[in-house]
């Protein structure tokens, strides 16, 4: 059995009912939230375990989506969303948030990895944009060690911490990731059927190597 969500690291999945208190932890994070976009009123228990539940039960609104990111055993480490989704221009926004016990363990990675590959592979984007506020060291490294180039950034987007920000907007290319990805595509391959893969190897060798797609 192959799992697209699934790395040799991470796994995307579902909200369950039962992150209520992964997510009641993460809002304590305040310097987190305020990263991943403002620092948010105090939540109840009650009121997370509300919130938690209709996560559980929500469909994507087209292709936009929020995934729990969670370690092989499926515990919750964080979470990534797809924002944005212009089927179109082939264009998405991502946005990330981990754990802070679980940081620098290479979750955000791993889960940028996934969700990027499958609205390459599986819902034919082309490109993949993230902002991050200048202020976000981490989120500038991780996104500039994955190959995101820098594309902008606008002034003055959020006040948070007495003080108004800029945001620095990063993106790129189904081409870019392929050639940067090369070696986590192959290690994280995902045949269509092992047996139709075998086939593919024998009579077209070159089958599993980074291709270009070219968009018109
Ligand atoms: C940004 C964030 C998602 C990173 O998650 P993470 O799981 O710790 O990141 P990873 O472990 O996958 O890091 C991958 C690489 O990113 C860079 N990086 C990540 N955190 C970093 C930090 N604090 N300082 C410098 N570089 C960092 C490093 O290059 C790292 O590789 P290395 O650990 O081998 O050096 C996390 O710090 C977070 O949730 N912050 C608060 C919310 C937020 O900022 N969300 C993003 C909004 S744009």
């Amino acid at each position: 059995m192959s799992n697209i969500w699934i790395s040799t690291k991470a796994k995307l999945r579902a909200w369950e009912p039962r992150d209520w208190e992964a997510q009641l932890s993460w809002r304590d994070d305040t310097s987190g939230e305020r990263a991943d976009s403002h620092v948010p009123f105090p939540v109840s228990v009650p009121a997370t375990k509300a919130d938690v539940e209709a996560m559980a039960l929500r469909k994507p609104d087209g292709d936009n989506f929020e995934w729990i990111i969670s370690d092989l055993d499926g515990n919750a480490v964080g979470c990534i969303g797809s924002h944005n989704c212009q089927r179109t221009n082939g264009t998405f926004e991502m946005g990330f948030f981990v754990s802070p016990e679980h940081r620098r363990k290479g979750y955000a990675r791993e889960a940028i990895l996934l969700l990027v590959r499958f609205m390459f592979n599986e819902r034919r984007y082309q490109k993949a944009n993230a902002d991050a506020y200048s202020y976000n060291e981490a989120s500038l490294k991780l996104l500039e060690s994955l190959g995101l180039q820098i594309e902008g950034r606008s002034r003055r987007m959020q006040f948070s911490n007495g003080a108004h920000h800029d945001l620095v907007r990063f993106g790129i290319t189904i081409e870019e990731f392929r050639i940067a990805h090369a070696d986590w595509l192959k290690a994280n391959a995902s045949p269509l059927y092992p047996w139709s893969a075998l086939l593919l190897a024998t009579y077209y060798p070159a089958y599993d190597q980074p291709r270009i797609r070219f968009v018109s």
